[in-house]
């Protein structure tokens, strides 16, 4: 037995098809009566090891859904406004903990170095054009076609994690590397997440 099957022998995983409704169900609480099609949102089949990475992709298939959402919404509605702070505190919550549960560990592998510096790039792009939609009126139509920029390229962001960094990662990391991620992202993401602040910023290469 390899140590990573002890490791994931000594917890309980939600199975994966129900760690995924209930990422949706989060979002989708916040907004009930959107009518939204959350599944045709791009879905990937890795999860990987349930309490490390699956715990990941649980939070990415909650920002998927997210993003949908917001793509139903229209103008400066209470909802596009309620719903976009939520995304920008989950994204950013989830970034900062991800960095330093995982990406600082891969980092300083040198077999995968390249890997969570692409990804960590990646999150400062990310964070700009947050910044920079915070920064301009949501009731433009101009926001939304701003909007599916971030979209796009965040999708691109947790399509490429799960199927080739997180890939590349699980194949390094000790038995000790993913009890570190374990016992740090779930405390650090709510931390971060409760401290994140609306940061507006207007990208002028946007
Ligand atoms: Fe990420
Ligand atoms: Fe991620």
């Amino acid at each position: 037995m390899t140590a990573k099957t002890i490791e994931s022998r000594t917890f309980n995983p939600v199975p994966a098809a129900q760690a995924k409704a209930e990422a949706i169900a989060k979002a989708k609480a916040l907004a009930p009566d959107l009518a939204v099609r959350i599944g045709s949102t791009p879905k990937t089949k890795f999860r990987g090891n349930p309490d490390v990475f699956g715990r990941l992709v649980e939070d990415h298939d909650r920002h998927r859904a997210l993003l949908a959402m917001i793509e139903e919404t229209t103008g400066n509605s209470p909802e596009r406004e309620m719903l976009f702070t939520e995304l920008v505190q989950e994204l950013k919550g989830h970034a900062a903990a991800e960095e330093q549960a995982l990406w600082s560990t891969v980092l300083r592998d040198p077999n995968t170095t390249d890997f969570a510096r692409h990804a960590i790039a990646e999150h400062k792009e990310i964070d700009d054009m947050l910044a920079d939609l915070a920064a301009r009126d949501m009731a433009s139509s101009a926001w939304l076609r701003r909007f599916a920029g971030l979209r796009e390229e965040y999708l691109h962001h947790i399509r490429e994690e799960e199927q080739e960094q997180f890939v590349a990662a699980e194949k390094h990391l000790s038995a000790s590397d993913l009890r570190y991620m374990r016992q740090v992202f779930n405390r650090r993401k709510r931390e971060e997440k409760a401290a994140a602040k609306i940061e507006e910023k207007i990208n002028l290469k946007n």
